[in-house]
């Protein structure tokens, strides 16, 4: 693991661990003239949640094969699948329900695959799918049947691109490049760096299906050991981030106040974030700055996440399955070219990186804060139900980006993730 790079940044290098329990009695004191409906933040979260990228590689959970009893297994459900009458709205099966795709000892794999999600490390990599042997259309099939197994899907969101291709509204996504630049724009996915966020359900699941020649490294980190770190460095921002912060999505008034960290009703934690999404919102009239604090802690989340997180190469036919209550994902950069660059054929739209998504509420999720808030971004804050993606959005009304958002990116004013001081690798989008 590398040192965290506290010589960047001095709010961070002013607190050491000595401190942290000193520290502690402070962030108390300071919730003591909170408003009453926000929680006291926790103390250290530590349990099986908090893992560090090194501790993936001993978890029987991270990389698990599938065997050729599962493969065969699919393969035969797919085939029932596509014979059931499925509806498909392009390559993307419009619903794959857990009857049109009977398994049994991949049921078992993914039962146990959803109780390492909730209660264990809450990331899991399946590996072996043998992406070449079917088309797009047909793995899209199996996939879902699969996450038919663990859950419910979901319609899949998204306040910013709002892209058809991306998955916007359906229940399979395709990650891919269809421009190049820092900024997506337009509705067209780009193979810009994501900074590690949530995506605005409970379970997201991405299926490799090619790689780039260069770049699309996935990153992957434990909100609960992100959370416990920044008590021991930084622990006067922790607070922060229990507090509502605005941002943008596409339902209701078009922007909501969610904490970052929060405590369930049960007592488990959860948590939500996406830097552009909070970035974004500032440029929204009428939504309240930030104070520089609250951007630092949230820039802190990415610069701990990056130091204790795992970075890795999603190669075809691995699964990832990642818990959005307990960690973040991001991605670097990659190689993009225009279709018709005769001196690149690789990376295009077409032949390019391809990941398929999935969002998923699993059938054991955690239940959420009750609050208005949570409840309209959610549509249910009752674990096991369908909840997330789209659908709030539709119930509390689908709202137009604010015109003064679109202006400030397009005019090439701000800059994306220009709100955030730090730079990290893999942010260069000319590979
Ligand atoms: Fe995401």
């Amino acid at each position: 693991m590398r040192t965290i790079s506290a010589i960047r940044n001095p709010l961070y290098a002013a607190h050491g661990r000595a401190g942290a329990a000193q520290s502690l009695i402070r962030v108390a004191r300071s919730f003591s003239t909170a408003p009453a409906d926000i929680p006291a933040p926790l103390p250290k979260l530590g349990g099986r949640a908090a893992w560090h990228g090194s501790d993936l590689d001993g978890s029987e959970w991270w990389g698990k094969q599938l065997t050729e009893e599962h493969l065969a297994e699919l393969d035969a459900a797919t085939k029932n699948a596509m014979s059931s009458g499925i509806e498909f709205e392009d390559d993307v099966p419009l619903g794959v329900s857990k009857d049109a795709f009977p398994l049994q000892k991949t049921a078992h794999l993914l039962a146990g695959l959803a109780e390492e999600l909730e209660n264990g490390k809450g990331a899991v990599m399946l590996a072996g799918m043998p992406v070449d042997r079917y088309s797009v259309k047909e793995l899209g099939v199996m996939y879902m049947g699969m996450c038919s197994h663990v859950g419910h899907l979901v319609n899949q969101s998204s306040a910013g691109l709002r892209s058809k291709s991306r998955g916007y509204g359906l229940p399979l996504g395709q990650i891919k490049a269809e421009m190049k630049g820092k900024t997506p724009l337009e509705g067209k996915q780009a193979n810009n760096y994501f900074r590690l966020h949530t995506d605005r359900c409970d379970v997201i699941s991405l299926l490799s299906v090619r790689t780039a020649s260069r770049g699309g490294l996935a990153r992957i980190a434990s909100a609960s050991a992100i959370h416990d770190a920044m008590l021991d460095h930084a622990p006067e921002l922790v607070p922060l981030l229990y507090q509502p912060i605005e941002r943008i999505w596409e339902g209701g008034e078009g922007v909501i106040a969610l904490p970052i960290w929060a405590v369930t009703p049960e007592g488990k934690f959860t948590t939500q974030i996406s830097p552009s999404y909070i970035e974004n919102a500032q440029y929204v009239n009428g939504v309240r700055k930030l104070t520089a604090d609250e951007i630092e802690a949230i820039d802190l989340i990415e610069e701990i996440g990056l130091d204790i997180g795992h970075e890795f190469l999603q190669m075809p036919g691995q699964l990832t399955f990642i818990n959005n209550h307990l960690c973040y994902h991001g991605r670097t950069a990659w190689k993009f070219a225009e279709t018709d660059d005769v001196d690149n054929e690789r990376d295009n739209e077409d032949n390019g990186r391809l990941l398929l998504r999935a969002w998923v509420s699993p059938f054991n999720s955690r239940s959420l804060p009750d609050t208005p808030e949570y409840k309209e971004m959610w549509g249910a804050i009752e674990g096991g139900v369908p909840r997330g993606g789209l659908e709030p959005a539709v119930r509390a009304g689908i709202k137009a980006k604010p015109p003064e958002l679109i202006e400030a990116y397009a005019s090439g004013r701000v800059d994306y993730y220009g709100m955030y001081k730090r730079k990290f690798a893999g942010e260069d989008i000319d590979l």
